[in-house]
């Protein structure tokens, strides 16, 4: 399967799960803990600019806002921005949401402080190259922000895609916290951190292995 159609049939299961996604979101049932460690992992001192790649119905770029934040925010699925926006409407939260392919997104190189990519990079045809454009995105000392986990061991988070469009990711398995390390660094940023330890137990019932790293661009 090419990437392109494969990311046109991805685009198009979130907009079909996306009435729905929320209501079994870890970002909602665990929303208090979710804000906590993103406000740890920021390690932000005043206001920001924080762009959330892939940001679905709006967890990353919501929290962000709420702490202050200014934030743009980009998803390839119509659906799951409208989910979004309604979510920031309803929250009086100010999110500039952008329809947009993490790829093709028009944000500016160089105007972002903080990049977040949750749960998005098992789904991408090309990880490393949303990888390099939160690179590109960020200023000189600024921080990516990189959860994910390891969702092929438990069949409650494996998803529902076909078969060859699953064949079609690579890393469709999810991801362990040494992959993303070695990810990240490929893409040129400094040493990682780890912050899935402030999470007094794991935010995904059935204890997924997952990571919450953050890196820097040197
Ligand atoms: C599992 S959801 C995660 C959403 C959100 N980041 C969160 O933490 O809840 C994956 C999201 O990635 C989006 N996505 C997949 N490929 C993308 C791409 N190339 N560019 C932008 N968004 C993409 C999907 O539309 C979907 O909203």
């Amino acid at each position: 399967m090419k990437a392109a159609e494969a990311q046109a049939e991805v685009s198009d299961y979130w907009t079909r799960r996306a009435p729905a996604f929320d209501g079994v979101a870890s970002h909602i049932a665990q929303a208090a803990l979710w804000r906590d460690v993103l406000a740890a992992a920021f390690e932000a001192h005043g206001v920001k600019d924080v762009v959330d790649l892939g940001t679905g119905t709006g967890a990353c770029a919501l929290i962000a806002a709420s702490l202050g934040h200014r934030v743009r925010a980009c998803d390839g699925s119509e659906g799951m921005l409208a989910v979004a926006r309604q979510a920031a409407a309803a929250a009086g939260l100010d999110v500039a949401f952008e329809p947009a392919l993490i790829e093709e997104a028009s944000f500016e190189p160089g105007s972002a402080d903080i990049v977040t990519l949750r749960n998005v990079l098992w789904t991408l045809p090309d990880p490393m190259a949303a990888l390099r454009k939160a690179h590109l995105l960020l200023r000189r000392g600024g921080v990516v922000f990189v959860s994910d986990g390891l969702w092929s061991i438990a069949p409650q988070y494996r998803s529902t895609y076909p078969e060859t469009l699953a064949a079609s990711l690579p890393r469709h398995d999810g991801l362990t916290e040494d992959e993303a390390r070695t990810m990240l660094s490929e893409a040129g940023f400094g040493a990682a951190r780890s912050w899935q330890h402030l999470f007094p137990a794991s935010p995904y019932p059935g204890d997924v292995p997952m990571f919450v790293l953050t890196a820097r661009k040197g």
